[in-house]
């Protein structure tokens, strides 16, 4: 069994469904779920679903080892970052190496970078008058949203969008295609 590690910070949409994806997985399972935010909206899914949390703290991530020790003691083999904001420190990219990875709100490389998350994006999209934004998924590497693409998916962006419009059509998205790009890359990194 691979055990997967969910962290996110936010409320956790993504999360549920890469949790609904995976519940009956012959050879992947969501074992773990990591925030850094003790409130958040993805704790409660946990909860009501049974899996172990993790919560964070920023001395012991950044200065201490990174909780590789703690993660290799639950035998977590792959990392997915769904709405986490915290930058991954170099140890535990290196204990995982080609095994994090994380979604991220637009077509990068454009709009990513620190501060790049959540509405600023698509604020940013709609104030250059783009006419199509998306998705990316890709591999986590020391810098932002800088990682080897795996994925990328596209949707129109017209006239009438709100940040909140597009902030929706990017969940539709991200929602239909996580899990499965998750899967895949699994399987990709087992065939290594
Ligand atoms: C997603 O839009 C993802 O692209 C970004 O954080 C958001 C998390 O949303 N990295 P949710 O908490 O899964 O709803």
């Amino acid at each position: 069994m691979i055990h997967i590690a969910v962290f996110a910070s936010g409320t956790g949409t993504n999360t549920r469904k890469i949790i609904d994806y995976f519940r009956h997985h012959a050879s992947v399972a969501v074992s773990l779920i990591v925030s850094n935010q003790p409130n958040a909206g993805v704790l409660s899914i946990a909860a009501e679903e049974g899996i172990p949390t993790l919560i964070l703290d920023k001395e012991h991530f950044f200065r201490g080892d990174a909780y590789v020790g703690e993660l290799q003691k639950r035998r977590i083999g792959f990392i997915v970052l769904a709405g986490f904001l915290w930058k991954i420190p170099p140890a535990l990219i290196a204990a995982w190496p080609g095994a994090i990875i994380n979604i991220h709100p637009a077509l990068l490389p454009k709009y990513g970078g620190k501060g790049m998350y959540g509405r600023r994006v698509h604020e940013a999209v709609l104030a250059n008058k783009d006419t199509e934004s998306g998705i990316t998924i890709h591999y986590v590497d020391e810098l932002y949203d800088h990682g080897n693409i795996i994925y990328q998916a596209t949707c129109p962006v017209v006239e009438e969008d709100t940040p909140d419009t597009l902030a929706q059509k990017i969940h539709l998205l991200e929602h239909a295609s996580y899990p499965a790009i998750i899967e895949k890359t699994i399987q990709l990194q087992n065939q290594r």
